[in-house]
């Protein structure tokens, strides 16, 4: 059975890419599954190997800013601040799609997500090819994103995929989404560790796009980050009835208590929270733990993006 293989060389992977294959990718936030923007081939392929519905657009990584006219029909003057302060980074611009732009990107929307990635190895291999990469990221469809490569490879074991060495990702969580479209103040589609406030955004009403269809993220309609075994949250009952099981894994927050399952204080200070999240919950689910149970974090924006992420892996009840 062929196995998914790990490699630092950038032109092997650049050399894949360009001939219509796929390779995952670190980048800052995840790995992603890479593909040719410019091949429909390569861009379905990436669609069948994840999983993932047709009808769920990608996002276009980009070498720099410079590409972005290649990509979008318009760039309003507030997308072009948010280039400029926060590109490369963890930052995604859905924009007006180029008509040149694939409807298998887009998932046949008027918009096109873009981003330029900060990781070194990610930017060296767009470099290398100075051209655009889809990349969701790099997990079976409503499975957790990998942020390291064996992560990747758990996901597609007995796929013959190339994933190219970028170490553990920094941020950890995927990309903060915000929509700027022509007239419309800019809106977040999906929080990341780049808050509202250091974007320097308003509060934004209910958004619509220029059809007056309401802009959303596709991806984000439905449950969508699930580990194996069930997440539920904790709180003190919860600790007093289980905390003695061992089969019952436990994620904390800054404030670990004693419990005779697998456990793991992730910390009070949501970035380092962030980037070990879906790590812990990879390591966690290869114990095969009963259930896990997450004390949940504080309520305020530093954490907005992660209490949006668990939301979606955990349980009620
Ligand atoms: O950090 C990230 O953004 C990672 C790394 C690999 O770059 N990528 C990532 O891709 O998270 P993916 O495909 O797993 O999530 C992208 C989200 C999806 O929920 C998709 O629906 C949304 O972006 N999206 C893509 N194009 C869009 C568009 N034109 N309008 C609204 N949402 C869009
Ligand atoms: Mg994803």
């Amino acid at each position: 059975m062929p196995e998914p293989r790990q490699t630092r060389d950038i032109h092997q992977v650049a050399s894949r890419l360009s001939k219509g294959g796929l390779a995952a990718i670190p980048t800052e936030t995840v790995y992603g599954l890479a593909a040719l923007a410019t091949n429909d081939q390569a861009v379905d392929a990436v669609f069948v190997l994840k999983g993932r519905p047709s009808s769920n657009p990608l996002i276009v990584h980009l070498p720099d800013s410079s590409h972005v006219s290649d990509w979008a029909a318009s760039v309003p003057p507030e997308a072009k601040r948010l280039m400029r302060e926060f590109w490369p980074g963890p930052l995604t611009l859905v924009l007006p799609a180029h008509e040149s732009v694939s409807r298998r990107i887009t998932a046949g929307q008027s918009t096109v997500a873009l981003r330029v990635p900060s990781h070194p190895v990610c930017a060296e291999l767009l470099r290398t090819l100075g051209a655009a990469l889809v990349a969701p990221s790099a997990n079976r469809s409503n499975r957790i994103s990998p942020t390291c490569e064996a992560h990747v490879a758990l996901q597609f074991s007995g796929e013959d995929l190339l994933i190219l060495e970028g170490g553990p990702c920094e941020v950890g969580l995927e990309s903060t989404i915000v929509a700027v479209l022509p007239d419309q103040p800019p809106a977040i589609l999906r929080p990341g560790v780049l808050t509202r406030e250091q974007l320097g955004l308003r509060e934004s009403p209910a958004f619509t796009s220029a059809k007056g269809e309401p802009v959303t993220v596709p991806g984000q309609h439905h449950r969508h980050y699930a580990p194996d075994s069930p997440a539920f949250w904790a709180d003190e009952a919860a600790l007093k009835q289980l905390g003695d099981r061992a089969e019952v894994a436990w994620i904390f927050c800054g404030d670990p208590r004693p419990v005779r399952g697998p456990s793991k204080d992730l910390g009070a200070e949501p970035g380092a929270y962030a980037q070990h999240l879906y790590a812990t919950l990879y390591e966690m689910d290869a114990l095969n733990p009963s259930e896990i149970r997450v004390i949940p974090p504080p309520r305020c924006e530093d954490w907005e993006a992660i209490h949006n992420r668990l939301s979606r892996l955990i349980r009620a009840g």
